[in-house]
């Protein structure tokens, strides 16, 4: 192991069989930049903006196309968190998470020393969707192009089109088992009981008219008439309680974004109902009390230091973050310098803190397997960071039936029984407990940084469950501490602590097996785990403004300017 500080010519703690190569170019533009995990939708996104459409046009043309190439992810059934900054630098934070139906119970899923899966899978698990209306909310407030234009590219492609390897990929076993379980996912999903194939041109007809109607009443197209309809009957078919009420009535929330210093750059993420920013808030405060840039990049210091601090930020988001329409919580504190100092001040240097030793901290109230990232930045500097979920992949595998449109399996990012692991291990507390037309707690973090003069330097979110959070942490660390170029710090290996499990986790091949044993030393669990963390999707403002956009080869993604 090398001693020296990372470098972009120093490869310490970059695996000699690392898939990823550390001297990949960006994408490069002037004049607007598109990153998505899909490469027809980044193509949707930059034909948008091509035709004079801003970042916000794009990214609602996006999404809607995601919903089509990528539905195991994109959606219009699920829920999405919109960071949005104009050009002359206000910043709005848009929550369309989904929501508790009304007849939802705080015991629904709670079972004798178990959390029951039809949390995960089938009608029980769909909360009420938020993206569509989110994505009508946003066009009204800052688009600029006709609504029904933006809808088209994504009603051509439900029509048809040509399967590319991204999406055959998503056909794991487990998921065509759990698709198989539905007939109207089924009959989609997998025509003559086969996922598609390479090449095959793949047709979603009935997602063609719900866009239609979409396209031609705007939210309305989703939430009445028709396809609500279709979604309440499918709902009564498999025991499911989400009423004709429960979707007139989804309202979206603008919000105050979190806003916190770090490196002397100004961090903007997403606040409640989302525990992105607060989270990443509390890591950047605790980190900010030592200097990563100084050591090794994927040394032991590092990596614990990383841990230690995670853990901290983790027990606090576990314990007091939950949906602010229904509890009050300290977020100035736990976003404060302060705070972090104190935090910072329990860290040891040579020994792990266990996590039942880390309590969340006694702050006092104030009062008063999927996701997608899209970032997108105009010529003008307008600029859009969007997190969009199903949750797991293809959701709860549901299709209601008539509309081509799966449906979320949200209902498991709530805290079923308190102390008991959801989907994504997330042991969480009785603030995210179940309540009708509340928003599950969620861990999407999408993104800006912007530099000393308050002028936009990146734009940045991942997928991932809890590991979004220390993705998105780690991509903006690896720029700032460790002078990482864009492409580098996403293609970096990443490592993960999330208080609870009480282990650090890396991915495949991604820590040297020198610095597992200094870790071990330290006291640390270290796993290595069997899947590649989420694939992060970042857009970064050079200092003569040229564009770079990368998207995380994780997923196969595409970045692509005009
Ligand atoms: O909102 C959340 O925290 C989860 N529903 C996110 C799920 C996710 O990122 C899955 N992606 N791999």
């Amino acid at each position: 192991m090398s001693e020296a500080p990372w470098t972009p010519n120093d490869d310490s703690g970059w695996p000699d069989d690392w898939p990823y190569p550390r001297d990949v170019q960006p994408a490069a533009s002037r004049g607007g930049m598109v990153a998505t995990t899909d490469d027809y939708a980044t193509e949707v996104g930059r034909s948008v903006l091509a035709s004079g459409g801003n970042a916000v046009d794009a990214a609602v043309a996006v999404a809607l196309a995601l919903a089509v190439v990528n539905p195991e992810a994109g959606n219009l059934a699920g829920g999405t968190y919109m960071l949005i900054r104009t050009a002359d630098g206000t910043v709005s934070a848009l929550d369309c998470r989904s929501r508790a139906p009304a007849a939802a119970t705080t015991d629904m899923f709670a079972q004798r020393g178990t959390v029951s899966d039809r949390a995960v899978t089938g009608h029980l698990a769909v909360a009420v969707p938020g993206s569509v209306r989110g994505l009508w909310e946003a066009h009204r407030r800052f688009g600029s192009l006709p609504w029904a234009g933006l809808t088209e590219p994504a009603v051509g492609l439900a029509q048809g089109f040509r399967v590319r390897e991204r999406f055959v990929r998503s056909f794991e076993p487990h998921i065509v088992e759990g698709l198989s379980r539905f007939g109207s996912s089924a009959e989609i999903f997998l025509p003559d009981g086969e996922p598609p194939r390479v090449g095959d041109l793949f047709c979603q007809p009935d997602l063609a008219a719900t866009l239609e109607r979409i396209r031609d009443h705007g939210a309305d197209g989703f939430y009445r008439g028709e396809t609500a309809d279709l979604i309440v009957a499918e709902m009564r078919r498999g025991a499911g309680i989400i009423s004709h009420d429960d979707l007139r009535s989804y309202t979206v929330a603008w919000r105050e974004p979190v806003r916190f210093s770090y490196r002397g750059h100004a961090v903007l993420s997403m606040p409640p109902s989302s525990s992105g920013g607060v989270t990443l808030a509390g890591m950047g405060n605790i980190l900010g009390s030592f200097s990563l840039g100084d050591l090794p990049w994927h040394g032991v210091e590092h990596v614990h230091l990383l841990a230690e601090a995670w853990k901290r930020a983790f027990a606090d988001r576990n314990h007091h973050l939950a949906d602010p329409d229904f509890v009050q919580q300290p977020l100035e504190t736990l976003i404060s310098g302060d705070y972090g100092a104190r935090r910072a001040a329990t860290i040891s240097a040579d020994r792990a803190t266990p996590s039942s030793e880390i309590r969340p901290g006694a702050v006092t109230q104030e009062r008063g397997d999927h996701t997608t990232h899209v970032s997108i930045v105009d010529e003008r500097g307008n600029a859009a960071s969007v997190t969009t979920t199903l949750n797991t992949w293809y959701g709860s595998k549901v299709v209601a039936q008539g509309t081509g449109v799966l449906l979320n399996n949200e209902m498991d990012d709530f805290t079923a029984r308190p102390g008991t692991p959801n989907f994504f291990g997330l042991v969480q507390g009785e603030a995210n407990t179940i309540q009708p037309g509340k928003r599950m707690l969620s861990t999407m973090t999408p993104t800006m940084v912007l530099d000393g003069r308050g002028a936009l330097k990146m734009v940045v979110g991942a997928p991932g469950g809890a590991t979004i959070i220390t993705t998105v942490f780690q991509v903006v660390s690896n720029v700032l501490d460790h002078g990482m170029t864009l492409a580098q710090a996403v293609m970096a290996p990443r490592v993960h602590h999330q208080h609870l499990p009480d282990r650090i986790r890396h991915e495949p091949r991604g820590l040297p097996g020198d610095v597992v044993e200094g870790l071990v030393g330290l006291g640390h669990e270290v796993i290595e785990h069997h899947e590649e963390a989420g694939d992060a999707q970042a857009v970064l403002i050079t200092e003569d403004g040229t564009l770079h956009g990368v998207a995380d080869p994780r997923r196969g993604g595409v970045a692509a300017g005009l």
